[in-house]
């Protein structure tokens, strides 16, 4: 072992090694990508390396680079494309720590580009690099906002899906109408190219929930967008795994209530009141079981039916409305003693406003909503500031 008070604490300076004189750069060479593709990872180190040599000859001919944006994926994705990029300038990698998001990544992903034309595309070769010269060649020609990859038009296709996904993708489509326009024959594709303009005119008014960014692109834009559907065939994947579960279907009803109704009132809320909806189902369930068919005491009952209807309402809000700031552990019990708190006087809040409503001679009907909506809004404002709190 050398001693380490021999190492030397400062190292040449730069300016004494030798230094290969840089080869004299055009300013063709120099100016910036005119296309962006923008590649969102998350444990897809099997594919980048194929995504990157596929890219390379379909746009042998453009300027183009590609971007990945990795979820710090636990299998070295990142490390992967930066391996990549330094053999190639075209190859970019942004690696986000503690977030999660196809969305949000994509929206990052564009923002970190200054090229004419963004593509988005998945990182698991399952959508068909070869149509990108072809949907860069209608923004160039045309006057179209977007270009967007369809598996739903004349040419396109669905692949290997088998017919239980092919019909909840369907139904995902019919429901989609809410906020996208109805000639749009495959607003759930996350393949497409647009002008940057019109990310700028968008970007923030985007809801960056869950999984469908071209939807919400086109349910946010100020203006109806120009668009030009491209057929595309949608490939079996080679290597790693499918990230859509059940969380993505709850990410993008949030995403539809939130384009829908998000102007009023936040997705969140109503999510959270919907989940308070079903609580007061469970309450009942449990009282009369207790009540009725058990024939415990009605207070020992009721009593019962709040303690579980509560922790039920904790569990689910924790899983479903509040996903993005789950608690788990220790954190899990302090979060259901400051919700059942808060639970607690929003309850003494409504029985409050609610009585003061009905003595002022307001009818018993609206009265009671009036203390249930008081409530649900003390409520979610409570659990939001204190039991949810958003992470800095
Ligand atoms: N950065 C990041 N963060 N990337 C993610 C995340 C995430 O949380 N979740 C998924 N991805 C990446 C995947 O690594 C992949 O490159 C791409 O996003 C698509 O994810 P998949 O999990 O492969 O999606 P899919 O094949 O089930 O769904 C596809 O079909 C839809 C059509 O209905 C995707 O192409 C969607 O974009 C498309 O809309
Ligand atoms: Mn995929």
């Amino acid at each position: 072992m050398p001693d380490p008070k021999s190492i030397p604490r400062t190292w040449p300076l730069p300016s004494r090694l030798p230094r290969p004189e840089p080869a004299p750069e055009s300013q063709a060479q120099r100016a910036g990508p005119e296309l962006t593709i923008i590649a969102p990872t998350y444990n897809e180190r099997g594919n980048v390396v194929g995504l990157v040599n596929r890219l390379s000859r379909c746009l042998e001919h453009e300027s183009w680079e590609v971007i990945f944006v990795d979820d710090d994926s636990g299998d070295e994705t990142a490390e992967t494309v930066r391996k990549l990029a330094i053999a190639d300038r075209r190859v970019r990698c942004i690696q986000r720590i503690g977030r999660r998001g196809l969305s949000s990544a994509c929206i990052e992903g564009m923002l970190a580009s200054s090229a004419p034309y963004i593509a988005v595309i998945d990182a698991d070769l399952q959508h068909d690099e070869q149509v990108l010269p072809q949907m860069l060649k209608v923004l160039r020609d045309t006057d179209a906002d977007v270009v967007v990859g369809s598996r739903y038009v004349e040419g396109g296709g669905l692949g290997d899906w088998d017919t239980s996904r092919a019909a909840v993708s369907r139904f995902a489509t019919r429901l989609s109408r809410l906020v996208v326009p109805a000639d749009l024959t495959d607003p759930m594709s996350g393949f497409f190219m647009l002008r940057r303009e019109v990310l700028g005119m968008t970007v923030h008014r985007l809801s960056a929930i869950g999984f469908k960014i071209l939807l919400d692109l086109f349910a946010s834009a100020p203006r109806p967008l120009r668009f030009v559907e491209v057929p595309y065939e949608f490939r079996a994947r080679r290597s790693g795994e499918s990230k859509l579960d059940s969380a993505a279907a709850w990410d993008f009803v949030m995403l539809l209530l939130d384009k829908k109704f998000g102007h009023v009132v936040p997705a969140r809320f109503i999510a959270f009141s919907m989940v308070g909806g079903a609580g007061v189902v469970v309450h009942f369930a449990c009282l009369v079981t207790l009540f009725r068919v058990i024939g415990v005491s009605f207070v020992a009952a009721q009593s019962v039916a709040v303690m579980v209807a509560m922790v039920f309402n904790f569990t689910v809000n924790n899983l479903l409305t509040y996903r993005d700031r789950r608690l788990r552990g220790l954190k899990w019990l302090r979060g259901l003693t400051t919700f059942a708190l808060s639970c607690s006087v929003a309850a003494l809040a409504n029985v409050g406003i609610a009585s003061y409503l009905y003595q002022s001679s307001l009818g018993w009907v609206p009265s009671a909503i009036a203390g249930v909506l008081v409530s649900a809004v003390f409520n979610y404002a409570m659990t939001t500031a204190f039991t949810w709190r958003a992470q800095r």
